[in-house]
């Protein structure tokens, strides 16, 4: 049974346990997310082994290393996507950025690198909504800076490799309108205050744009939203790779699409890449001294890695008698998501994490901050390669006739 909606934030907040919504990412015990008890709130499925190999299947590649590793962790009918293209469907994917930074920390990185390998790998188009409107509501912008910083996110979202015959990337600023905005007041008009107030936790001192918002985020998961790509496939289903974060506006999407004739958005999500100190959930562009941006240097890198949480012993010999507590080793948890080699990542596992290894905490930071300067530096590069034109193209209102090819 899927209990979407009987999950009520509100709780949650009171009983100042965990709380994970769109604003607000925080647990009590030193910030460790509890991710079963959320999977259980929420009414999503852990992504198992068996979907990963039919991935793996599906695709003829090895399952991107976001899905080896479990950082990618939930579903929400994953599996009927896979089913439909099984047997020939095809499907479209769908995420996003709020614009509320001039540049993207590590963790805004991990859903994009993982839509780009889901493109390539099944083939699909992708739409890339920019929330210009929401981060203008909630935070302290003017509405000519929300839009200039969508432009400026469109470009690291570009750098990360997006094919530009797949792809439609849009400003809500620019693109609300005609049957986007349609689908909005349908959504709108299914969803009473009460139910905004459970998902959301919204209360009578917010702004009414607040609470008109859920229903943009919502409306890109139809592809009637979008005629000028999906004309006549008013069936085709569609996919949300994003953190967990975002699963309130999707609960919300899920409960009204029947109502609407539509069919539900799949999910696919991840937990978060956690920050320097761990003492939030996440790695979050609103706290500079929890996050790696893809601007800083390799000295900040350098500098931020050396002081971020380890769980490793100062004392050479009592590190080698007792092995580093990896659940709590802020490097060891970024190499295992950024480190490409499964190989590697087993052996520093073991020579750091198990009794009798040879490696120090020091050791570690030195292999993560090549592995993050390195990742950070690619990005840099290409980043600086997108020119206007490129992203007046991603940007361009237009149909893609090669988009399943
Ligand atoms: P935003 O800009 O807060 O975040 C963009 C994407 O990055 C994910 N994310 C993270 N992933 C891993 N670790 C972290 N520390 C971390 N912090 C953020 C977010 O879950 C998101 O996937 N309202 C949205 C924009 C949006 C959207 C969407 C996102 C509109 N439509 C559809 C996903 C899917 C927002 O402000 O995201
Ligand atoms: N709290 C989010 C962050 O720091 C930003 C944010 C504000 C947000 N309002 C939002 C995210 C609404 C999603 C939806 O990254």
């Amino acid at each position: 049974m899927e209990q979407s909606l009987s999950y009520d934030n509100r709780i949650d907040s009171e009983s100042s346990e965990q709380v994970v919504n769109p604003w607000e990412v925080s647990a009590k015990d030193g910030g460790k997310i509890d991710y079963d008890k959320l999977i259980d709130r929420f009414g999503c499925k852990r992504l198992d082994e068996s979907l990963i190999d039919r991935v793996e299947r599906l695709t003829g590649r090895q399952p991107h290393k976001f899905l080896r590793r479990g950082v990618f962790f939930a579903h929400r009918d994953f599996n009927e996507i896979l089913d439909a293209y099984e047997s020939g469907e095809r499907f479209y994917l769908y995420t996003g950025r709020g614009p509320s930074s001039e540049a993207l920390h590590l963790g805004h990185l991990i859903p994009f690198m993982f839509t780009k390998y889901l493109q390539e790998a099944f083939k699909v188009p992708l739409v890339i909504q920019l929330t210009d409107d929401e981060k203008f509501m909630w935070k302290n912008l003017t509405v000519e800076e929300s839009e200039r910083l969508a432009r400026e996110n469109a470009r690291d979202i570009i750098a990360c490799g997006f094919d530009v015959t797949k792809t439609f990337i849009f400003s809500d600023f620019d693109h609300v309108g005609g049957a986007f905005y349609k689908n909005m007041v349908k959504v709108s008009k299914c969803v009473t205050l009460n139910k905004a107030k459970g998902i959301f936790g919204f209360s009578g001192e917010d702004h009414i744009g607040k609470l008109s918002f859920p229903a943009v985020q919502a409306a890109p998961s139809f592809p009637s939203s979008f005629p000028h790509l999906f004309p006549g496939m008013d069936k085709l289903r569609c996919l949300i790779p994003c953190a967990i974060d975002q699963d309130p506006y999707f609960r919300m999407t899920r409960d009204v699409a029947p109502r609407l004739g539509y069919s539900k958005p799949a999910l696919i999500e991840s937990s978060f890449f956690p920050a320097l100190q761990a003492k939030n959930g996440k790695m979050s562009a609103s706290d500079p001294n929890s996050a790696i941006y893809v601007t800083d240097t390799a000295k900040d890198i350098k500098n931020k890695i050396n002081k971020a949480k380890s769980g490793g012993h100062q004392f050479s010999g009592v590190q080698r008698q007792l092995g580093a507590d990896l659940e709590k080793d802020i490097p060891f948890k970024y190499l295992s998501v950024f480190l490409e080699d499964d190989s590697e990542l087993e052996l520093i596992r073991k020579q750091y994490g198990e009794k009798e290894g040879i490696m120090q905490t020091g050791d570690v930071k030195k292999r993560v901050t090549e592995v993050l300067t390195e990742i950070v530096e690619r990005h840099r590069r290409a980043r600086a390669a997108v020119t206007d034109e490129m992203v007046e193209a991603f940007m361009a209102v237009r149909p893609l006739p090669s988009m399943f090819e």
